[in-house]
């Protein structure tokens, strides 16, 4: 069998729906949970540790009859930026585009200083982008800095 066949079939096709490829293989069950796919009621395929020239080891998440909003999709850049989504139709790929940083993050990532008016009052968070790589972001309302396992999501 050829190389890439075998390759092929370490997770099968889908025939409608979503591939995020390219994911770092420790941040696979993150996107599980962000997506909540434990309650997707089509196909969910998760596989990870695969080997990837680029990532070492990644992994790959495919989802049936399912399209991701926007707010998923900036989720998802922030825990996985080298991130591929692919739009499957009929089995082909209809769409392959690179998860973005977007410059600011609505509702979406949780503010690390306790003080914050965002954690003591029914306000909703609001972060600026700072920084890609390593990502910073910065709260609008306490102005805090936060980077790597400090930004948690929502
Ligand atoms: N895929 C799938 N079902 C399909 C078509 C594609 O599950 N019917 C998956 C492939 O297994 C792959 C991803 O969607 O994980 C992207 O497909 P393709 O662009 O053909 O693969 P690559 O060229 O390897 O992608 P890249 O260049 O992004 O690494
Ligand atoms: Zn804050």
């Amino acid at each position: 069998m050829p190389e890439r066949m075998k390759k092929e079939l370490r997770v099968s096709a889908i025939r409608e729906g979503t591939v995020i490829d390219h994911i770092p293989a420790n941040k696979v069950f993150e996107v599980v949970d962000i997506l909540k796919l434990r309650e997707h009621d089509n196909i969910v395929s998760v596989a990870t540790n695969l080997k990837s020239k680029k990532l070492g080891k990644k992994g790959i998440i495919k989802i049936g009859g399912r399209e991701l909003t926007k707010k998923e999709v900036n989720e998802i850049a922030i825990i996985a930026p080298a991130a591929t989504i692919n739009i499957i139709r009929n089995y082909e790929v209809k769409n392959k585009s690179k998860v973005e940083l977007p410059n600011r993050f609505e509702n979406i990532i949780k503010c690390s200083n306790p003080k914050c008016i965002t954690n003591n009052e029914e306000v909703k968070t609001l972060f600026y982008l700072i920084t890609k790589k390593p990502l910073k972001v910065k709260c609008h309302y306490c102005e805090r800095v936060i980077e790597g396992n400090e930004i948690k999501l929502k």
